[in-house]
């Protein structure tokens, strides 16, 4: 009793010792609440900072994987888009024009095999809508070229990411979309090695993404998607063919394709998607990509500058099977015409669906030295050669496609050669660059 009245004594009354003590360790106690609400207002501003400027979409809800660091810097731009306007010209463009003409969304459309199958289809009728997010990978100025040629022929290219899960589904609510033509994507072998981020965002979490919305959607559409030759990997059994191993990828960007076919699968398994992938092989043409060896060598020759030529272990010929931008789109164009319709619907699977694998290339391997002898003799001048050993980077020594199944199922047959092919794109880059002024100093 004495103790307890001693202690509510001590509690109350200041007393001078005390009173030194307790307002030490109440300014303490301010001192850390300070410091707390301190902390936890930058960790609240860091917060709003990464889910407003770092999301690839405006929504954060919207992503399937907001990416934990810089994986993906080039395409976290926000898009807008909606409202009335938008969806007019959404539409418009979407307008199917010949009899069993189809509706196709077709991502990756402001890139170089995206706007050639979107001219295709719209020439021959079908209602087309492109999508991208003209990231900069390289010169997104030819991006922008390439999107004001579909706008003369009535594409219209919606601005935005495959991540972009509302995009996606607004899409869908606007037009009944029976294909989707899924060209987007992370390309190129090397640049793997200097933002890995990037192929994982665009070829794995956008894909998954698109088939998420593809497989709700009703109707389910059609797919036909681009995977690539470099799934043949390490491979050493030539040509390459459907049934050959894909398992040994020599580059990130292989990985993610590779892993793209297996997510293909489980769709079709799961929820009825009927998906074709296509293996391409070296497309190249005009309007294509600066970050390819055609299109660099053909800059770099111009302008006197040394090109890197690559030679496989004890002087191997490098080789590859080069094939032409309008046989890529006829291939294209045939398996979404053969492609079944999806089985499922409102995300439930009701039957088995088509699954589709096939090799898209030209089955007649080039060396690289040939072609830059052809573009020599095309351009006029003589390169610098710079023979250099494979970097261990991604790339492979050669590919060679079997086509036969394609030429069985698709009637694929492909019709260009490499010098004639390269004749049609160094006419294209020699009036391209020099009738706009445009710079040809891409990647
Ligand atoms: N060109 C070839 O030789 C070749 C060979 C094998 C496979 N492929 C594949 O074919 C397809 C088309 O290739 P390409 O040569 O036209 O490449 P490209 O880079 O010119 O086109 C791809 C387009 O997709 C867009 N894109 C990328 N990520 C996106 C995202 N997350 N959301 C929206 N848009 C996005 C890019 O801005 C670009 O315009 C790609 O899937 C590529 O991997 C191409």
């Amino acid at each position: 009793m004495f103790q307890m009245k001693q202690m509510s004594h001590l509690d109350h009354a200041p007393s001078t010792p005390g009173k030194f003590k307790m307002e030490k360790s109440y300014s303490r106690l301010r001192w850390h609440s300070f410091t707390k609400l301190t902390f936890w207002s930058f960790v609240f501003i860091g917060l709003i900072y990464i889910l407003f400027y770092r999301s690839p979409s405006s929504s954060p809800s919207s992503t399937v994987n907001p990416l934990p660091s810089d994986l993906s810097r080039r395409s976290l731009r926000t898009s807008s888009w909606g409202g009335p306007d938008w969806e007019k010209r959404v539409r418009a463009s979407s307008r199917i024009r010949s009899r069993n003409g189809m509706s196709v969304l077709v991502t990756g459309a402001a890139g170089f095999v995206g706007t050639h199958v979107s001219a295709a289809l719209k020439r021959r009728g079908d209602g087309v809508v492109g999508l991208d997010n003209f990231n900069d990978y390289y010169d997104p100025s030819l991006k922008r070229d390439r999107q004001a040629l579909l706008e003369r022929a009535g594409v219209f290219i919606v601005e935005g990411d495959i991540n972009d899960v509302d995009l996606l589904k607004k899409l869908f609510e606007v037009v009944r979309f029976s294909h989707v033509m899924h060209l987007a994507a992370q390309a190129g072998v090397r640049y793997a090695m200097q933002n890995p981020g990037s192929y994982v965002h665009s070829n794995i979490a956008g894909f998954v993404n698109l088939l998420e919305v593809c497989k709700e959607a009703n109707p389910q559409p059609a797919i036909v998607w681009a995977s690539s030759s470099s799934v043949y990997g390490l491979n050493t059994k030539v040509p390459f063919s459907e049934k050959d191993r894909t398992d040994q990828p020599a580059s990130l960007y292989a990985a993610t394709k590779k892993a793209g076919e297996e997510i293909a699968h489980t769709y079709n398994h799961i929820y009825g998607l009927s998906l074709t992938g296509l293996r391409f092989f070296t497309v190249y043409g005009p309007w294509g990509r600066p970050d390819m060896a055609y299109f660099f060598f053909t800059r770099d020759m111009l302008k006197g500058k040394s090109i890197p030529i690559f030679e496989a272990a004890n002087h191997g010929t490098v080789a590859r099977d080069f094939t032409y931008i309008d046989d890529i789109v006829k291939g294209c164009l045939a398996s979404l015409d053969t492609a079944e319709k999806s089985t499922g619907s409102g995300g439930k699977k009701k039957g088995p669906a088509q699954l589709r694998v096939f090799n898209l290339g030209n089955t007649s391997p080039v060396p690289v030295t040939d072609l830059v002898s052809s573009l020599e003799r095309l351009l006029k001048v003589k390169a610098k050669r710079n023979i250099m050993k494979l970097p261990r980077n991604g790339d492979v020594q050669f590919t060679h496609a079997n086509i036969s199944l394609a030429q069985r199922e698709l009637g694929y047959k492909p019709s260009t050669d490499l010098h004639a092919g390269l004749k049609k794109f160094v006419r294209w880059y020699l009036s391209y660059y020099s009738a706009g002024g445009k710079k040809a100093d891409a990647r």
